[in-house]
């Protein structure tokens, strides 16, 4: 993406990034509350329109071919984005029909989705009586029902317990090996650490790109903690 910026009326949310992201990486984007990274992250989904500046996506246009890029993205969003009141398989129907999933395939994909995470036991409960950690788990799985080439992933373990954040870790690297590019906000610095690369951003603006040795080498420090404090101001 080039310049990408957003503007709401006078306030400048995303301020000019340009930056660049490969197949199947995993790639951080780290920043204070109100940095702009959702913001970010809904325009390069084609949730909210660019005030400005260029973006390919899955080798998409934004402005132009925002519907083919829905089909190749999933996203799983900052606030939990699973229906409480529906089961776990009924969930999954439903995401995956939104996303174009043929039926027959449908069910095998959830089948083979639920096995994959342990999760059979749960089939038929509800998503609002299961632990906050499934949950999380779950909406990543679902965002990848249709097999995106990428998937945005806004603050996916925020508040669920260490041995859960690396068990969602340990998927997304899973995730990642097939070729799936990974874009993923996080406020953990020791997840920032398990990313290929990192953006930090602040104030709407690119601070530092690179990988997180590349950073802390060039800042002359030995922990992205320590990165980010010298460069995000709240
Ligand atoms: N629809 C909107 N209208 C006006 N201002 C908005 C809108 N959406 C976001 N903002 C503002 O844009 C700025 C960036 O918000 P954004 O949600 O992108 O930050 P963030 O980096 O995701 O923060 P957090 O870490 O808290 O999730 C904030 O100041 C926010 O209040
Ligand atoms: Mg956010």
């Amino acid at each position: 993406m080039h310049e990408l910026t957003k503007k709401f009326g006078d306030f400048i949310a995303v301020d000019h990034i340009t930056f660049q992201v490969k197949k199947g990486e995993i790639f951080g984007f780290l920043g204070a509350n109100g940095a702009g990274k959702t913001t970010a992250m809904k325009m390069m989904c084609g949730l909210l329109r660019p005030s400005s500046g260029i973006a390919t996506i899955a080798g998409y246009d934004l402005k132009t071919q925002s519907k083919q890029i829905k089909k190749r993205i999933g996203y799983m969003s900052q606030k939990f984005s699973l229906y409480n009141d529906l089961s776990v398989t009924e969930n999954m129907q439903l995401y995956g029909t939104i996303y174009g999933v043929k039926p027959a395939a449908l069910q095998v994909r959830i089948r083979e989705s639920l096995k994959d995470l342990g999760m059979e036991k749960y089939a038929d409960k509800l998503v609002g009586a299961i632990p906050l950690g499934w949950k999380q788990k779950l909406a990543f799985a679902t965002a990848l029902l249709h097999k995106p080439d990428i998937v945005f992933l806004d603050e996916p373990t925020s508040g669920v317990d260490p041995i859960v954040r690396r068990e969602f870790w340990d998927r997304i690297y899973k995730t990642a090996s097939t070729g799936v590019t990974i874009f993923v906000t996080t406020h953990y610095m020791d997840e920032a650490e398990y990313c290929e690369r990192i953006c930090i951003m602040s104030n709407g603006k690119v601070m530092m790109i690179g990988t997180p040795t590349q950073i802390k080498t060039d800042i002359g420090v030995d922990s992205i903690e320590a990165v980010f404090s010298k460069f995000v101001k709240r």
